[in-house]
């Protein structure tokens, strides 16, 4: 009797010891996905605004109508930062270039998402406009640069 009930204590205590560590696998899973959606938002970014950048800097010719296009897609994009950087990483002993700042600050984080969505659709409705255009990118990468000095790690 008491051989059989130790015996079941030990599957017990194996099968809580399985339960926990699952839990905490499930638990990283959990923030390594929330950090690649996040990493995988602004990688989207990137690629809508290489061309607007490279038009800028006068390395391939100029065109409105991909201006337009593509500040208004990142228009889209910027103010979906703030639900993808809900999770609180802060601490996790995974790769990021995110500051723990973000969620010590995060109504001038969000602020900051927003206000470069601002400048995205400045840019936009400045696009027929070359000169005009240039002048409303330059704002616009600033915006970038604003979130990112405070609140992404400087290589
Ligand atoms: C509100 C803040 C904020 C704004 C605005 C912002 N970023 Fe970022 N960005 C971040 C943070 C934080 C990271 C680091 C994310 C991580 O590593 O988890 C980042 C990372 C990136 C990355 C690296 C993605 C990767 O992991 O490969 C690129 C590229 C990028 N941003 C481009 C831009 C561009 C272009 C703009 C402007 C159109 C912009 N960002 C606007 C906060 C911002």
């Amino acid at each position: 009797m008491v051989k059989g009930f130790s015996a079941l204590s030990k599957i017990i205590c194996v099968t809580v010891a399985m339960l926990l560590s699952s839990t905490a696998l499930a638990a990283d899973e959990r923030t390594q996905n929330a950090v690649e959606a996040r990493q995988g938002l602004l990688k989207v970014v990137r690629s809508y605004f290489g061309p607007i950048y490279a038009m800028a800097g006068g390395h391939i010719p100029y065109d409105a109508e991909v201006v337009e296009k593509n500040a208004n897609a990142i228009a889209a994009l910027l103010p979906m930062i703030p639900d993808l950087f809900r999770m609180d990483t802060s601490g996790a002993d995974i790769p990021t270039e995110a500051l723990d700042g973000i969620w010590d600050n995060w109504e001038d984080f969000a602020g900051k998402a927003e206000a470069s969505a601002e400048k995205a659709r400045a840019l936009a409705a400045a696009a027929a406009d070359e000169e005009a255009a240039k002048a409303a990118f330059r704002a616009f990468g600033g915006s970038c640069s604003a979130c990112h000095d405070d609140y992404r790690e400087q290589d």
